[in-house]
């Protein structure tokens, strides 16, 4: 697949900046990642510039994703689909981490490093460490032709076009995509049923029309976020699946809007932060209609009880008067339901610094792309 960039692709248009249009754009973006890679017949993915046959393939044994920042969180979404759909052990790494460890590098394991810009140093020098090492290292990048992307040689590209804001989005969301391909197509050569194979491609196909409904709920959001805009303080709360996705919403919210903002994983609140719930904490908790809604809800309820007002993300029906804010999602694939839940995310976290009346394309203290150490 070849990409053509605009000269619009880096121009603001009726956008009053470049976040809020790149948040904007990701069904056209998810639209072109996926294009020309889905195999319907076989429910799989095809991503041809991996360079695995699927003896290749059936050979890996763990999968391993290395990036910094919200390119870290993706990669631990990605590994939690492989783990879920090809049954391997799989994590993910902070590449500042892993560079200065001497990590184990087995012959069997897949490296993905996972940039935006293709160019953050720690990324860069993570896979210069594996690669001399003689691990096997793939690409998730979004600039082709980056120190990155050429020095792991194969890859997937993201596709995402061009992402001016330094709080990244669309390629963010691009990179889950990519990896949900991978972990199906990894899938696919080893137990994942055909039949499966095909509810994902589906699933994967219906994305961009979910992203445009979430989008549609702007309003709702920017109104919630409103709400809680004097908030000096945020927990962003989830569990398994919405555990990442409760990172990258942190993250996304004291970057741009300098609010502190905390993650923790639902069943670890009771170990300490619990301590510092109260009105003036509020939580944001990821609340999926999967598997787990029940201990989600006793999630909500330890943190009521503490006084601490709670704004829940879900596509579930939860009982009337729970949460003191709502944000709709809509249901698709519990599977994607992290890729879902984090656009409204973005959007709470937009809108919030943008009430607070901050830079928003150029955070304080913050560059796009981190080329020093
Ligand atoms: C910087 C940006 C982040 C980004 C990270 C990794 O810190 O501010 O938004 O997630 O670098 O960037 P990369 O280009 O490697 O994805």
């Amino acid at each position: 697949t070849t990409v053509d960039l605009e000269d619009s692709d880096y121009q603001l248009g009726e956008y009053a900046n470049f976040m809020h249009k790149e948040i904007r754009e990701q069904p056209e973006a998810v639209r072109r990642t996926l294009a020309g890679r889905l195999d319907e017949r076989f429910g799989t993915a095809r991503l041809g510039g991996l360079n695995l046959d699927p003896r290749a393939m059936r050979g890996i044994r763990r999968v391993k994703f290395i990036g910094c920042g919200s390119a870290y969180y993706a990669g631990q979404i990605g590994a939690n689909l492989v783990e879920e759909w090809a049954r391997l052990p799989a994590d993910a790494e902070p590449a500042s981490e892993l560079r200065y460890r001497n990590p184990v590098v087995e012959e069997d394991t897949l490296y993905v490093a996972v940039s935006q810009s293709g160019e953050t140093a720690d990324t860069l020098a993570a896979v210069q460490e594996l690669c001399r090492k003689g691990g096997r290292v793939i690409g998730a990048v979004n600039s082709v032709g980056s120190a990155i992307a050429r020095a792991c040689g194969s890859g997937v590209f993201l596709h995402a076009g061009p992402e001016v804001s330094v709080a990244s989005t669309k390629a963010y969301t691009n990179m889950v995509v990519c990896f949900a391909m991978l972990a199906l197509s990894l899938g696919r050569v080893r137990d994942l049923s055909v039949s499966d194979g095909a509810r994902i491609v589906e699933a994967l196909q219906s994305l961009p029309d979910h992203i445009t409904a979430v989008l549609s709920g702007e309003n709702t959001i920017s109104e919630v976020a409103k709400e809680h805009s004097n908030a000096e303080r945020m927990f962003f709360v989830g569990r398994v699946r919405g555990w990442p996705v409760a990172r990258e919403g942190a993250q996304k919210l004291k970057e741009i809007s300098y609010v502190h903002a905390e993650a923790y994983q639902a069943g670890e609140l009771k170990h300490g932060p619990l301590a510092l719930i109260d009105p003036a904490m509020p939580s944001v908790v990821v609340v999926p209609d999967d598997e787990l809604l029940a201990k989600n809800i006793a999630t909500i309820e330890q943190i009521k009880a503490r006084g601490g007002p709670v704004i829940a993300v879900t596509n579930a029906e939860l009982p009337e008067g729970l949460a003191d804010s709502l944000i709709r999602v809509p249901r698709g694939e519990p599977e994607l339901d992290p890729i879902l839940f984090t656009v409204p995310l973005q959007l709470f976290a937009y809108h919030l610094a943008r009430h607070l009346g901050r830079d928003i394309d150029k955070p304080r203290n913050l560059a796009k792309s981190v080329t020093v150490e």
